[in-house]
């Protein structure tokens, strides 16, 4: 019998935590095998917050790249309550900057210096409307008042609805959407612009359609599942799959894959992050399987985010093969080892090429 295949576009990660130094160079070449390009977080130590500092991150992602691969991160810069509309102006005459990313200050890893009031960012959020240049937004507030489960929705429902109302023009993605509040607010959002492309998207991370909460507390406490936002229940699971089946190319692939230590993550105080990079195909490819909607996986890979980004579409493809394949208990991290999600599980969908090396082409 032979294998059922599966030929995708060259796909795009939407949402990518690279780090820095040791864990960049064991990260990257996950990223590598699977994907052409990822919008890269700016949540390093200290954050990316000035042009220069991107140029110069962007410069470590390449030196760090394997031989012969062909792989474009976009980068991004985050917001703190001093960025001016002068900054926004040179990171889009800097051609490599392709967002600004806020995090609401103490919301997740390392966001000490996010925004600590929406107003205080204003007028850079006018300079990014008036340029196109996407606001990328970790949706959750940080009162510790609000149930931890609660807080994308509360999110929403606090701040975005007036900041898409002041803002009718600016680019918006809502990052990892894990409820089906955001997914409505989104699938409301109907504003196009003069490209034809969606003013308000959300990236869909493969861990929240393959996952509810009951993932974190089963048999144990499993810390390999926490991330955030963190998962909700199964209704808004179904919600999340709904969105990303849908055809509605306001709805793409962003794996958020976010990588810690073995040590970071069995502890505790454990740190929040999934890290996707190593099967992220597999899995999209498992959880749309689902829905019986693998047909879709090719728009919601590899060609919705580009087209919301203004990007050309990649050229060459990847194929996925209907093959059980068991996802290593760990690897090599920065002198340390890192637990993959769903490490040790038997999968469906293998990855059978990888032409991000370009000498597989
Ligand atoms: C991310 C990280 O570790 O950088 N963690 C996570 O749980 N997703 C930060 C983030 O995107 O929230
Ligand atoms: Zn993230």
């Amino acid at each position: 019998m032979t294998a059922r295949l599966l030929t995708l576009t060259r796909p795009d990660d939407l949402h990518l935590h690279l780090r820095d130094g040791a864990a960049l160079r064991d990260a990257l070449p996950w990223t590598v095998r699977q994907f052409a390009r990822a919008i890269v977080m700016p949540n390093l130590k200290p954050p990316v917050v000035q042009v220069q500092q991107a140029v110069d991150y962007r410069n470590r992602i390449l030196a760090a790249l394997p031989a012969g691969a062909d792989f474009t991160p976009l980068m991004t810069l985050y917001l703190t309550d001093a960025t001016s509309p002068q900054l926004v102006q040179q990171a889009r005459d800097s051609g490599i900057i392709h967002a600004f990313k806020l995090y609401p200050a103490g919301a997740t890893t390392n966001s000490d210096s996010g925004v600590t009031e929406l107003k205080r960012i204003y007028p850079a959020l006018d300079a990014m409307q008036r340029l196109g240049m996407p606001l990328l937004i970790h949706g959750e507030v940080t009162d510790p008042e609000v149930d931890v489960f609660d807080r994308e929705a509360v999110f929403i429902d606090r701040h975005l609805v007036a900041l898409r109302r002041a803002f009718p023009a600016l680019k918006i993605v809502l990052e990892h959407i894990t409820t089906a509040h955001a997914a409505d607010f989104v699938r409301a959002c109907g504003e196009r612009d003069d490209r034809g492309a969606p003013l308000q998207a959300a990236t869909l991370t493969a861990h929240h359609l393959l996952h509810n909460r009951n993932a974190m507390f089963s048999g144990g406490l499993r810390p390999h599942y926490y991330c955030l936002p963190v998962l909700k229940r199964e209704r808004h699971r179904q919600a999340l799959l709904d969105a990303a089946t849908s055809g509605d190319d306001r709805f793409f692939l962003g794996t958020d894959s976010a990588p810690h230590a073995r040590g970071a993550k069995e502890s505790a105080c454990g740190c929040a992050g999934c890290f996707t990079a190593v099967n992220a195909l597999e899995l999209y490819a498992t959880a749309f399987e689902q829905r019986d909607a693998l047909h879709r996986l090719d728009d919601f890979a590899s060609r919705f985010g580009a087209a919301f980004y203004g990007l050309p579409r990649n050229v060459g493809s990847v194929t996925l093969e209907r093959a059980d394949w068991q996802v290593p208990a760990s690897l090599p991290y920065a002198e340390t080892d890192i637990v993959p999600l769903q490490a040790g599980d038997i999968l469906p969908w293998r990855l059978s090429s990888a032409p991000g090396q370009r000498a597989d082409t």
